[in-house]
């Protein structure tokens, strides 16, 4: 008997893989088809899959070409399938000429024509919305979210806004934007998300117009330095069935879900305590402290709660710049202390010690690949992590893309509750120290 196997995502299925299957079936006698997993293709940077894995597996299966159906779900697996299935050719359409021509050593490699004028990519563009992303920014940086959008169905930054022409002119030739804008009006009329990537005391005023405006808003937080204004903006994007998300990544990334998993899940007991610390030298940016904060301040009010029975900071200060500081919360049964530098460097790292383990990120925690897993009695440091390249802003788009299409304005992955907190805490270091001027 001659075995054939062929692999593919198959998403919107269509007549180009009816022909492949129907190939493949006649080239031998029984057939394998392998069809991607939704962590593979994750893994391999596809973020753009519209069909359910079930549903895929359903298409191919109706054409009555598989005899056996299986699940691909990591690099290489290819090699072991074709070992494990005992199988004779490899089938393939002729867009993976050459890829595979390492496979050759373990059976016949046949690559068959594909079928003109159809694939899933041409169907997702026909078939789905197209989102313009207009960018606000007060200098010549992107964040990576022009690529990283690319990688999401429907969704380009086609727009940028700023007051400064300089910066837009050399923002539109190093990022390849299309439009660039002057005045902000025009630019919420040409767009359907904004991108609020600006100074901190300049966020409110473009998320309000925008939220005002009817537009879904992204914005680097904290989006105001107070819980009032910042409550503001939540109330408008109800009244206006907009999405206002927080651009804090890591909330997207799986791994960081992973670790609050186990941290929140008692996996590693009762957590005694939470250590961060992040840094970032750049004194171009002001109110950077704020920035980081905020992102720091996230993970420990996911892990720890924000029952703490006291909070006191210190900062140190160079001029008008907070150059280092230190927030400390005392727990009923932990303790939390987040160091942030801003001239002053500190490893960046997030340490969380449990009754029954100690949880590890290293290095840029808050776009982090990897975390380690001490347990107490062991030397053997386990290790979880995932792939990806970039900064993990294509899983925040694709948590947004998937709002989007479910008509959900609120992100399951931070609460209203947690954003209002951060602000309290970071309005109340700011008014303190101004105080103490
Ligand atoms: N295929 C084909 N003819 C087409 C499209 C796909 O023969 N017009 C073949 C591919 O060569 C592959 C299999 O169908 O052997 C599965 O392809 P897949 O990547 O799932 O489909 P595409 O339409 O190419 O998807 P995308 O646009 O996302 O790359």
């Amino acid at each position: 008997m001659k075995k054939i196997i062929t692999y593919g995502t198959f998403d919107l299925f269509h007549k180009g893989h009816y022909n492949i299957l129907k190939r493949a079936k006649e080239y031998g006698d029984y057939l394998v088809v392998g069809v991607t997993g939704e962590n593979y293709d994750v893994g391999r940077g596809k973020l753009n899959v519209h069909d359910s894995l079930a549903t895929r597996i359903e298409n191919v299966q109706k054409t009555g070409f598989a005899d056996e159906i299986i699940v691909e779900e990591y690099l290489g697996q290819k090699i072991d399938d074709i070992i494990k299935y005992d199988i004779d050719s490899f089938v393939i359409g002729d867009d993976w000429v050459g890829k595979f021509d390492h496979l050759s050593k373990y059976c016949n490699m046949v690559y068959l024509e594909r079928t003109k004028g159809i694939s899933s990519t041409q169907i997702r563009e026909e078939t789905f919305d197209q989102y313009d992303v207009g960018i606000v920014c007060d200098f010549v940086d992107d964040n990576q979210i022009v690529k990283e959008a690319k990688l999401v169905n429907g969704f380009e930054v086609k727009n940028v806004y700023s007051d400064d022409n300089k910066i837009l002119n050399e923002f539109k030739e190093r990022y390849g934007v299309k439009n660039t804008f002057d005045d902000y009006d025009a630019m919420l009329e040409e767009s359907d998300i904004i991108y609020v990537h600006c100074a901190t005391v300049e966020r409110f005023n473009y998320i309000q117009r925008a939220l005002k405006a009817g537009k879904h808003v992204l914005y680097d937080p904290p989006a105001a330095f107070s819980s009032d204004k910042l409550m503001k903006l939540m109330e408008l994007s109800k009244e206006n069935n907009v999405i206002l998300m927080e651009n804090t990544k890591m909330v997207h990334i799986y791994v960081f879900n992973q670790l609050l998993w186990m941290a929140q899940g008692g996996l590693i007991g009762d957590i005694l305590s939470f250590n961060c610390s992040i840094s970032k030298n750049d004194i171009t940016r002001s109110n950077l402290f704020y920035d980081l904060g905020a992102i720091a301040l996230l993970p420990m009010l996911k892990i720890m709660g924000d029952n703490y029975d006291h909070f006191d900071f210190q900062v140190s200060k160079d001029g008008d710049n907070i150059e280092f500081a230190s927030m400390n919360f005392v727990y009923p049964k932990g303790r939390a202390i987040i160091n942030v530098g801003n001239t002053v460097r500190v490893d960046n790292q997030i340490e969380i010690i449990g009754t029954g383990g100690t949880i590890r990120m290293r290095g840029d925690w808050w776009r982090s690949k990897s975390f380690e897993l001490h347990t107490p009695g062991s030397s053997d440091v386990q290790l979880f992590n995932t792939n990806f390249e970039g900064n993990g802003f294509k899983y925040l788009i694709r948590d947004m893309s998937r709002m989007l299409s479910n008509n959900r304005i609120d992100s399951k992955s931070i609460f209203e509750e947690e954003s209002l907190k951060i602000v309290e805490i970071l309005e109340y270091i700011r008014k303190e120290r101004y105080n103490n001027d």
